[in-house]
C-alpha cells in the first residue's frame, strides 16, 4: 500500500505534551497543512495525513486549512462547498485535531491568502505551472472547465504555506510535486526581494499513498474507492468486503501475497498481529474474506469514538463554526504583518 518506506514524523522537537486548555506556544518550526472540503474524511486523508496533523500539533505551532478557495476550481454548487467545507471541518476535529493546541480556519476566512498569492504569481513561470503534474491530470478529468485557478493552484498553496512562515507540511505522497513547486516559487521570492520565506518541507506518514478498494488506484473521493471512516458501521462492512485482494489468489487453497494484497497491508495500521495475520495468507490458513471480515470489524472499533463525536458535532454545527471563526481571528495579526513586510520588500509602500 505504501510507496517506498518515508520516516513517519521529523524528529521531534521536544515540547512534551501540553496541557488541555493551553495554547501551543511556538516550538521551533511552523507546521502548517492544507485540506480539500471535500467532505467527510476518508481512511485515506487519515493515514495518509490527518494522523501527522494530530502527531506534530502536539509538538509544534500548528495551522491547518480547509482550503475552499482550492475548491473553487472544480466545485461550483455554493451549497455544496458550504455543506462540506463544515463536513471536513467535523471531521477534522473528530478525528483528533485539538482546538486548544492548533489553529483551524477556512482559507477564505483570511482573505490575504489570495493577495499573497498575486504577489508570488509574480515571480513563477508560467512553465512551471504547465508542467504540474495535478494540472495536467485535471485537464484530462474536466476538459471542458480548464479554468485559470488549476493553472495557478500550487502558487496559492504556495502562499498558504508562506503567509505563516511553515516549514514542515504534513501531507499525502501525491502532495510532493505541489511542495516541490512551492519551494521554487518561495526560492524565486526570494531571491528577487531577499530572504523572506522558509522553503517548507513536506512530512509524510508510514502510509503516503493508500490505495484505495480497487487496490489499483489511490483512495480518493473522485474515484469512488474510499473506505468511509466516519460512515454508519454497515457502511465500512460494505467497502471493506468490496475490496479487491490477491488478483492471482483464486483458490481458499492458493497461497497468497500478502505484500502486494491491500487488505493485508491495511492491518499494518489497526492491530499488533499484522505479520501473523500476513502469514496466514501466505500459508492459505486463511482466506481473504476472514482478512477482510477482521478489517472491517477492526476499522470499525478504532473509529467509533471519532464517529460518535463527528456525529455530536454534526448536530451542533454552531460550534464547528465558533471554532473556525476563531481559528481565523487568530490569524489575523499573523497574516496583516506578513502582507506588510511582504508589500514593503516589493515596493507597494
Ligand atoms: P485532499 O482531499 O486531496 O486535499 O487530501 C487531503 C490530504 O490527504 C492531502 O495531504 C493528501 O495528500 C492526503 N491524501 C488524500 N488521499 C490520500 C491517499 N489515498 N493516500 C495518502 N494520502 C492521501
Ligand atoms: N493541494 C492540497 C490537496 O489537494 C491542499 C492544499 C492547499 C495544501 N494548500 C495547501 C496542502 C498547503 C499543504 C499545504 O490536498
Amino acid at each position: 500500500m505504501t510507496t517506498g518506506s518515508v520516516p513517519a514524523v521529523v524528529p521531534a522537537a521536544g515540547l512534551a505534551a501540553k496541557a488541555a486548555g493551553e495554547r501551543p506556544a511556538p516550538a521551533g518550526p511552523r507546521t502548517f497543512s492544507g485540506i480539500q472540503p471535500s467532505g467527510v474524511a476518508h481512511l485515506g486523508n487519515d493515514l495518509g495525513a490527518i494522523r501527522n496533523y494530530v502527531r506534530l500539533q502536539a509538538e509544534y505551532d500548528a495551522i491547518y486549512c480547509i482550503v475552499d478557495y482550492h475548491a473553487l476550481t472544480s466545485t461550483h454548487d455554493p451549497d455544496v462547498l458550504r455543506a462540506r467545507t463544515r463536513d471536513m471541518a467535523a471531521s477534522l476535529l473528530a478525528l483528533g485535531l485539538d482546538p486548544e493546541r492548533c489553529t483551524l480556519f477556512v482559507q477564505s476566512h483570511r482573505p490575504e491568502h489570495t493577495e499573497l498569492a498575486w504577489l508570488l504569481a509574480t515571480v513563477t513561470p508560467v512553465s512551471w505551472l504547465e508542467r504540474t503534474p495535478a494540472y495536467k491530470d485535471k485537464r484530462e478529468q474536466q476538459p471542458d472547465d480548464v479554468n485559470h485557478g488549476l493553472l495557478t493552484y500550487p502558487v496559492l498553496q504556495a502562499a498558504d504555506i508562506a503567509m505563516y512562515k511553515a516549514s514542515l507540511v504534513p501531507v499525502g505522497r501525491d502532495q510532493a510535486a505541489h511542495l516541490e513547486i512551492s519551494r521554487e516559487i518561495v526560492r524565486a521570492f526570494n531571491h528577487r526581494y531577499g530572504e523572506t520565506f522558509p522553503e517548507a518541507q513536506a512530512v509524510f506518514t508510514e502510509a503516503p499513498t493508500v490505495l484505495g478498494t480497487d487496490g489499483v488506484r489511490k483512495m480518493s473521493k473522485s474515484i469512488g474507492n474510499t473506505i468511509d471512516i466516519l460512515g454508519e458501521p454497515d457502511l465500512i462492512r460494505k467497502q471493506v468486503m468490496s475490496m479487491v485482494t490477491d488478483t492471482q489468489r483464486i483458490l481458499r487453497t492458493d497461497p497468497g501475497r500478502p505484500e502486494v494484497c491491500n487488505v493485508c497491508q491495511l492491518h499494518r495500521f489497526f492491530g499488533e498481529d499484522y505479520l501473523e495475520i500476513q502469514d496466514g495468507e501466505r500459508t492459505a490458513r486463511t482466506g481473504c474474506v476472514d482478512t477482510k471480515r477482521l478489517l472491517a470489524d477492526r476499522i470499525i472499533r478504532y473509529y467509533a469514538p471519532a464517529r460518535a463525536q463527528y456525529l455530536e458535532l454534526q448536530a451542533n454545527p454552531g460550534r464547528v463554526d465558533e471554532i473556525l471563526a476563531a481559528g481565523a481571528d487568530h490569524l489575523a495579526p499573523l497574516a496583516a504583518e506578513m502582507m506588510a513586510e511582504v508589500k514593503q520588500k516589493m515596493g507597494l509602500r
